[in-house]
Formats: C-alpha cells, structure tokens, sequence
C-alpha cells in the first residue's frame, strides 16, 4: 500500500483497484470492493469462500461503513462514528466478515477480533486484570457476544463482558473509541443478558446490522 492510494490493495503479484481518486476524494466502487472480498476471503478462509447473492445488501452496508462513505450510511441509518454490532443466525459469515472487512481500508486503524469466550477465560485465570485491559483505546471486535459463560475468579461471580461494555461506552464518550462485536442474539436477549443499562449503553455505542433470521448456515 502506498501511503496516498490505500484503495489500490497488493495480494502477492496481484493489484485491487478498490476505486479512483478523484482529486483529494476517494471515490470507492462497491462491485470492485467485493472482488477485492472474495479473492481476500478465498486467501483467508479457503477457496469454497463466495460471495452470495443473499448477503449483498449486508455487505453493502458493511462496505459503506467500513470506508466511511456518509451519504450513503445516512441513507441506511448508519453513524459512521459508532460502532457495528453484527447479528445473525448461527453460521451466516458474521466472524469472518468482521475478520474481512477491516482489509478494505489498510489506511485506517484497525480493530482486533477478539472471542468473548477468551476474554471471560483470561479473566478466569488473571481476574479484574482482564477487564481493565479491554478499557484500552486499542479499537475491538468483540466476538461472539452473549453465549460467553459468566467470569468467575477467586469464587466471585463476574459478568465480564457486561462490565467491558460499561467501559467501552465511556471510551466511546470521552475519545470517540470504536467497538464493533458479533452476535447470535436479538436486542431483546442481550438485554436478558446484560441487563438494562448496558443494553441502553449498547445502543449508542453501536449500528446494528442484522442479517436475515433465514440466512443460510454457510457450515456443512
Ligand atoms: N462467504 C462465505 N463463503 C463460504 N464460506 C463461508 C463464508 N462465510 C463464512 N464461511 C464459512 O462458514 C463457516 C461459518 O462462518 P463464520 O464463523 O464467519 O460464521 P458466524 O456467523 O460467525 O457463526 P457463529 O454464529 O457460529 O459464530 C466458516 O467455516 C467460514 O469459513
Ligand atoms: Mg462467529
């Protein structure tokens, strides 16, 4: 990537032109922004990795989010300054997507993808430790939000993921700091979950983007 065409993305010997650029404007194309996607995805996740027809308007979503294109996320009901809370049926691509996307824009601070499932077990083990270290400006995707088993260190019951959201939603007030996550869950399960305030914090701290309740489990 060179410093002022991060839309022109090198894989090995092969050139992606993501879009033009337009004077100071970047100009992306979507159709060439999911070439781009299936060639990354088959390097990442191997060749059986598609783009479907059912998921283009998820990823037109996504796509638009990810490069910050703001007339078109306004349309969508999309603020580009929050973060994404990907929800879905089990199997539809959510973690592998979220793995993707942040390979769109090699110019922006990326997020690590971290499972929910590893952050209660490091807690486990190393206790409130733990939560302090997600309350880091780094920016996160919380993987595979709400089927985490409850943290429990030194026999003390502890909602590990409910007190980083907490402290995520101050990060996102006070500095703007970005949290995406995965999700099998519907708005109302996670209130279940976490309980009424974090549920009203997660509202602002994310756009929710679902897929449909019927997408194909992409596992077989
Ligand atoms: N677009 C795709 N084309 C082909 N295979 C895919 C695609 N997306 C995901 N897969 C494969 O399907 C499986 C499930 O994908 P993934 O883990 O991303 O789903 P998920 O929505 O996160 O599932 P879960 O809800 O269980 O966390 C993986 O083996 C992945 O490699
Ligand atoms: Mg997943």
């Amino acid at each position: 990537m060179s410093h002022n065409s991060p839309h022109i993305i090198m894989e090995g010997s092969v050139e992606y032109r993501l879009g033009v650029l337009n004077g100071l404007q970047m100009v992306y194309d979507f159709d060439n922004i999911l070439v781009y996607l299936k060639a990354k995805g088959k390097l990442m996740f191997g060749v059986s990795f598609e783009i479907y027809d059912e998921d283009r308007e998820i990823l037109f979503k996504l796509c638009n989010y990810i490069i910050k294109d703001e007339v078109n996320c306004k349309k969508m009901g999309i603020d580009i300054h929050k973060g994404i809370l990907l929800s879905g049926p089990v199997g539809c691509g959510k973690t592998s997507l979220m793995r993707l996307l942040k390979y769109i824009v090699p110019h922006q601070r990326p997020y690590v993808v971290v499972p929910c499932r590893n952050i209660v077990f490091g807690f486990n083990h190393i206790g409130y430790k733990t939560i302090e270290d997600y309350g880091m400006t780094q920016f996160f995707c919380f993987d595979d939000l709400g089927v985490e088993p409850l943290g429990r260190h030194y026999g003390k019951d502890c909602s590990v993921m409910g007190e980083i959201m907490l402290s995520r939603y101050e990060l996102f007030l006070q500095h703007g700091i970005l949290t995406h996550a995965t999700t099998n869950l519907n708005a109302e399960e996670l209130e279940d979950r976490y309980g009424k305030r974090v549920r009203s914090r997660m509202r602002e701290l994310f756009n929710l983007i679902a897929f449909d309740k019927a997408s194909t489990d992409k596992r077989k």
